[in-house]
């Protein structure tokens, strides 16, 4: 939410932070700007609208000249889209710019205090108070005696000691070319080391194709940039080391290559990504998973006596089909909180819970805070994670990475797969402490294995599912609808839909259409009924003719081999068979597509959907 970009070195600041910009834009699209310093002042141009629409041709009509400058994208917050909000924003002097993602919670009392000191805004914005309030400490550090300390990152350092608030910034100062300051609280904020050049960035995605190592700052870090060197403090201990890591993926893995779209590349590339997730992680002798990660002993685990995961979004569904796991393979009771509520609810959690966030970028503020709260009432907090080094993989006693790769499509997919199989092995491992037998444990890993396979076979039919797409793509209301292990990934379907596509949506528990829902069945309104050949088939069956009864048109996707539904459905989808808990795994697959396909018709913008973002670093 909101990307952020620093530049300093040999290279013409303008270009690179354009093109940081550009990928970190599913972040925020709101709004895009850079300023630039070009010795004697800042050049700073900003505009409303995607990049390549605003500020892309602004540059390149009028490139910016000078070797340091900060960037940044909007997801807007404080104060509409437009050209006045959007960063960066600059002090009253109108020689210091700054970057900002986060929320300052006590704007008004500042704003109040700086009208005082003699302060105009020109923008809605809480970051612009930001601004200000650092221009007015920068005035004060330049006439203080010397000491080490820069006197930029003494002014940044003092104006953040006055906020309430969460922050990743950039600064620079028209009269300090040489040095650009950053600064973390609560949103990410990192280094990209090169050669004789440096960056600062809210996602290494940005700095990837110029270095591939960065250094991860920690809450109230504030770091000075040069060309050639960096120099971190930190507001609460003041003293601070920090080590460079290496990004484990390369700079073409953030690339789009030969698809149109972004998410349509991470629906495709599922096969590896799963079995990513369960590289390494699969011990047949003993038929255990093996998570080294974790950071929990056998015994710890075996004294688990509840679960609550955390998690917002897509990821709250993938947590939920790890419910049906957790409990199926190992009996242990499992609650899933929506991270935004548990965090301000005086839930009680008892003694032997493990609380576990679920998030694909590390950064969700509202899974961040669930976390920090079950650490402060001493659960232990673990982290099902994909970003490497994001802050809430950081914070964890311990985790999982899923290892699929950047997400760059706002619409998640590649990480509900990966998260559903870690949440599988989680399961099996508990239940293989416990009691799940060894025949049972092997089946579950034997079917998990298949998993990578049968997504390629889907998604072979991809030409299939985009004609039914078509057919359906002008309809308003749909329905998604399954049992069991299949209700999570109705919810997950009617989610994709709904954020690319601006239909209207829902997923419901196959049985509970007849307890309201099924009042606005009619010709009109489709229903994806999700019904493979298990245990319940008989049971969906008759709720799909409670629909079918009622005129509604049906989807089907429905187990290989399963003949009987041709007659019975408007379209039936097929996919190989698999065990029950696999099911969110396979039938998840035609519901991304389905969805990607009917945005796509209805000309919407998949990647970038309308007032969304891909990484909520606020509340
Ligand atoms: C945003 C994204 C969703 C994502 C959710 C949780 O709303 O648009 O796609 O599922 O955040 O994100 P996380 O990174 O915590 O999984």
């Amino acid at each position: 939410m909101c990307g952020i970009i620093g530049y300093i070195g040999k290279q013409s600041a303008g270009p690179v932070i354009l093109e940081g910009l550009r990928r970190l834009e599913y972040r925020g699209y709101d709004s895009a700007g850079l300023c630039v310093s070009e010795g004697k002042g800042l050049n700073l141009v900003k505009r409303v609208g995607k990049i390549d629409n605003g500020l892309g041709p602004l540059v390149s009509s009028s490139p910016v000249q000078g070797r340091v400058g900060v960037g940044h994208t909007r997801w807007a917050t404080h104060g509409a889209p437009s050209d006045q909000n959007a960063h960066p924003h600059l002090d009253q002097s109108g020689r210091v710019a700054v970057v900002h993602n986060g929320v300052i919670e006590n704007h008004e009392t500042l704003k109040g205090h700086l009208e005082l000191e003699g302060c105009e805004f020109e923008s809605e914005t809480d970051s612009e108070i930001l601004a200000k309030l650092i221009g007015l400490h920068y005035q004060k550090a330049a006439k203080q005696e010397k000491d080490e300390e820069h006197p930029l990152a003494r002014a940044v350092s003092q104006a953040l000691k006055e906020v309430i608030g969460t922050y990743g910034i950039a600064v620079v100062s028209a009269d300090d070319p040489d040095t650009i300051v950053g600064a973390r609280r609560g949103s990410p904020l990192i280094i990209g080391v090169g050669q004789d050049e440096n960056f600062l960035v809210s996602d290494v995605t940005a700095a990837v194709a110029h270095t591939r190592q960065v250094v991860y700052l920690n809450d109230y870090d504030v770091v000075t940039l040069t060309a050639d060197n960096f120099h971190v403090t930190n507001l609460g201990t003041q003293t601070a080391q920090r080590q460079i890591s290496e990004i484990e993926f390369s700079p073409e893995a953030a690339e789009l290559g030969d698809f149109p779209h972004y998410m349509l590349k991470e629906i495709f590339e599922q096969p590896r990504t799963v079995e990513n997730a369960m590289r390494g992680r699969l011990d047949h002798d003993e038929v255990m998973p093996k998570m080294g990660g974790l950071n929990m002993t056998p015994a710890e685990l075996r004294a688990v006596e509840h679960v609550v995961f955390v998690a917002c979004g897509t990821s709250w569904h993938a947590a939920l089909a790890g419910e049906y796991a957790l409990e199926e393979f190992a009996h242990i009771p499992v609650t899933v909180e929506y991270a935004s509520e548990f965090r301000y609810r005086n839930a009680p959690i008892e003694k032997g819970t493990l609380v576990v966030a679920i998030t694909q970028s590390g950064e969700t503020a509202d899974t961040y805070a669930a976390l920090r709260e079950a650490n402060r009432r001493g659960h232990k907090g673990l982290a099902v994670c994909n970003v490497v080094g994001s802050s809430i993989a950081r914070e964890a006693d311990g985790g999982i990475y899923l290892h699929a790769g950047p997400e760059i499509g706002v619409a998640s997919t590649k990480a509900f797969t990966s998260q559903a199989t870690v949440l599988s092995l989680l399961g099996l491992l508990m239940g293989r402490m416990r009691m799940l037998s060894v025949s049972r444990g092997m089946e579950l890993m034997r079917a998990l294995e298949q998993v990578p396979e049968q997504i390629s076979k889907i998604l072979e039919a991809n030409d299939r599912i985009r004609s039914i797409a078509l057919k359906y793509s002008q309809a308003r209301h749909f329905f998604f609808i399954g049992r069991q292990y299949n209700f999570p990934t109705a919810l997950e379907g009617a989610l994709k839909l709904k954020e690319i596509s601006y239909i209207h949506a829902e997923g419901y528990p196959a049985a509970e259409m007849k307890h309201g829902p099924i009042a606005m069945i009619d010709e009109a309104t489709p229903t994806v009924v999700l019904i493979p050949s298990d245990s319940l088939y008989e049971k969906t069956f008759s709720n799909l003719k409670e629909i079918k009864a009622r005129k509604g048109p049906i989807i089907a996707i429905a187990s290989e081999g399963n003949d009987r539904l041709e007659n019975e459905v408007d379209d039936v989808i097929y996919v190989p068979r698999s065990l029950e808990p696999m099911s969110p795994l396979l039938n998840v697959i035609p519901l991304q597509l389905l969805a990607y396909h009917i945005a796509v018709e209805r000309g919407c913008d998949v990647d970038k959907p309308r007032n969304l973002a891909k990484s909520v670093t606020v509340e």
